[in-house]
C-alpha cells in the first residue's frame, strides 16, 4: 500500500494529516482499517495538510470511539478494500465509475424495487440521462419498467447511441451502443399528438361510484348523491354500463344539482381517456417490458388525471398479484405530486400511497424532478437512494440537504459545482454518499433527438 502521509490533528470523525505523496481532493485513505476520504487540502509554508473524513471499518459495526493516534501512517486505499468499506454492490443497476477510479458502480436492483429512488438536480444536468442508464439496466433484467414521460424523451431507448462523443467513453466504462426495440413499448392517450404510439385507453366498463368520485374531487354532497343513484340504475339496468349510461341516468334525476354534474361528466367523455377497447394493465406492465406513457402534447389536467388513475389501476393490480413487480418513474415528479402550497395534482394521493406502501407490494418508485423543493416531502422523504446532479437554486438545494441522509453543508458546496453527468448518489446501500461518473447511455438520449 501506498503511504501518502501522518496524522497530525485527529477527533473521532475526521482527522488532518501532512501529505508526503500527491493527494487529490475525494481521494479514499486508509488507517489502519479505517476508511477515510479527502474533503480538503491546504497548502502551508510548513506543507501539504489534507482533512479526511471518517467513513467506516471493514469490522461490522465498528464505531470510533477515540480520535486516531496522532502519528499514524495513512495510506492510499486500495480500491478493493474502498468498494467494500463503501457498500458498493458487486452486480445489480450498473450506473457508473467511481470518481476518477476504475471501480464500477452498482445499485442493487431489489433496492430500487423495494425501496425508492429520486434523481434530483437543476434543468439539463443529466438527470433523464441518468434515469435512461437506469431504465437500460431494468430492461436487460427483464424487469417490468414504466415511465411516465410528459415531454416524450424515453421513446429513442429504442435506438442506439449515435453520439461521437459519447461512444469514444464507452470503452472506458464498458459499454456499447444498444436499441432496445423489442422491449420498449410506446403509450399514449388519444389527446396527445403522438400517433405512432399505441392508443392507451382506460377501461370504461361498470365504473365504480368511488372511480367516479375520484374523477370528481370537487364534486358537492348533492351531486355526489345524484351520481350515487344514477350509478345505482346503471347497474341495474345493465350488465355493462358505460359512461354514457351514467350520463343519461344522471339526466333524469329531479334534482337541479344536475345541471352542474352534467357537464362535468361530458368533460370526462371528451377526453377519450376511457374505452371499452382499453389497454389491460398486463400489457403495460409486463416482463421484459419497458413501457412509456408518452404524455407529450396531451394536456396538464388530463396528464394528472390519466397519470393518477394509471397508478390506481396499477396498484391495485399489483396488490392482486396480478402483475408482477415493477419499477415507476415519473418524470418532472412536482408536476404530479407537488408540494403543499405548490399547486394541486389529481396524482398526488396515489403517488403519495405508492411512495409508503409500495414497498410492500413490490413497486419501487423513482422520482426525477428539477425543483426538489417543489415536490411532495412526504414523496421525498420515502426514497432511499438518491441520486444528486448539479443544483444551484438555494431552496432546492436546502430541500435536498434536508431529505438526504449523509449530506451537509460541505456536500451542498460540491452539488454547486458538479459537471455534467458527475453525480453524488447517497443512500442505501452506501456508507456514505460517493461521487459517480454516470456511465454513457447504450441508447440514445432523447433530450438530442432535435439535434439530428
Ligand atoms: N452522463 C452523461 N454523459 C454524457 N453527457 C451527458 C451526461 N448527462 C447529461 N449529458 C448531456 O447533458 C444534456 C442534458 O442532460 P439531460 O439528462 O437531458 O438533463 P436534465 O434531464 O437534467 O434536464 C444531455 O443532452 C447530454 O448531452
Ligand atoms: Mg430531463
Amino acid at each position: 500500500m501506498e503511504e501518502v502521509g501522518e496524522i497530525k490533528e485527529s477527533s473521532t470523525s475526521s482527522f488532518v494529516f501532512k501529505a508526503t505523496a500527491d493527494v487529490r481532493k475525494l481521494d479514499y485513505v486508509l488507517v489502519e482499517d479505517i476508511l477515510a476520504q479527502i474533503w480538503e487540502i491546504k497548502q502551508q509554508s510548513q506543507g501539504t495538510f489534507a482533512h479526511a473524513v471518517v467513513i467506516g471499518s471493514l469490522r461490522k459495526n465498528y464505531m470510533i470511539r477515540s480520535p486516531l493516534k496522532i502519528g499514524s501512517k495513512v495510506y492510499k486505499a486500495e480500491e478493493k478494500i474502498a468498494k467494500k468499506i463503501l457498500g458498493i454492490c458487486e452486480e445489480g443497476i450498473y450506473i457508473g465509475l467511481l470518481k476518477d477510479t476504475e471501480i464500477k458502480v452498482h445499485l442493487s436492483p431489489d433496492i430500487l424495487i423495494q425501496k425508492h429512488i429520486c434523481v434530483l438536480a437543476k434543468s439539463g444536468s443529466g438527470k433523464s440521462y441518468a434515469m435512461g442508464v437506469i431504465v437500460e439496466e431494468f430492461i436487460k433484467k427483464g424487469i417490468p419498467v414504466l415511465i411516465i414521460d410528459p415531454h416524450g424523451e424515453y421513446v429513442s431507448l429504442r435506438r442506439p447511441n449515435l453520439n461521437k462523443q459519447e461512444i469514444k467513453q464507452m470503452k472506458k466504462f464498458g459499454v456499447k451502443p444498444k436499441g432496445y426495440v423489442k422491449n420498449v413499448y410506446e403509450f399514449a392517450p388519444i389527446c396527445s399528438r403522438n400517433r405512432e404510439a399505441i392508443p392507451l385507453y382506460l377501461d370504461e366498463t361498470n365504473l365504480s361510484y368511488q372511480d367516479l368520485l375520484n374523477l370528481l374531487p370537487n364534486a358537492t354532497p348533492l351531486q355526489k348523491g345524484i351520481l350515487y343513484e344514477a350509478v345505482k340504475r346503471a347497474k341495474e339496468e345493465k350488465k355493462f354500463y358505460f359512461l354514457n349510461d351514467i350520463l343519461e341516468a344522471i339526466k333524469e334525476s329531479k334534482s337541479n344539482a344536475k345541471w352542474n354534474l352534467i357537464p362535468q361528466i361530458e368533460q370526462i367523455i371528451s377526453m377519450k381517456l376511457f374505452s371499452i377497447n382499453y389497454t389491460p394493465i398486463r400489457e403495460i406492465i409486463k416482463k421484459g417490458r419497458c413501457s412509456i406513457i408518452n404524455l407529450r402534447g396531451t394536456p396538464p389536467y388530463i396528464q394528472e388525471i390519466l397519470v393518477g388513475l394509471l397508478l390506481n389501476k396499477i396498484f391495485e393490480e399489483r396488490k392482486n398479484e396480478e402483475i408482477p413487480p415493477a419499477l415507476i418513474v415519473i418524470e418532472e415528479a412536482h408536476r404530479y405530486c407537488p408540494e403543499r402550497g405548490q399547486g394541486k395534482s389529481f396524482a398526488s394521493n396515489i403517488i403519495r400511497t405508492i411512495a409508503s406502501e409500495g414497498r410492500k407490494f413490490g413497486i419501487g418508485l423513482a422520482i426525477v424532478s428539477q425543483r426538489p423543493a417543489r415536490v411532495d416531502k412526504n414523496v421525498i422523504s420515502q426514497c432511499n437512494t438518491h441520486i444528486i446532479l448539479k443544483t444551484t437554486n438555494p431552496n432546492d438545494l436546502k430541500a435536498i440537504v434536508a431529505s438526504v441522509e449523509g449530506l451537509d453543508a460541505k456536500a451542498a458546496d460540491e452539488i454547486q459545482m458538479l459537471p455534467v453527468g458527475v453525480a453524488i448518489v447517497a443512500g442505501l446501500p452506501l456508507a456514505a454518499p460517493i461521487f459517480v461518473e454516470i456511465r454513457p447511455r447504450e441508447t440514445m438520449h432523447g433530450g438530442e433527438l432535435g439535434k439530428i
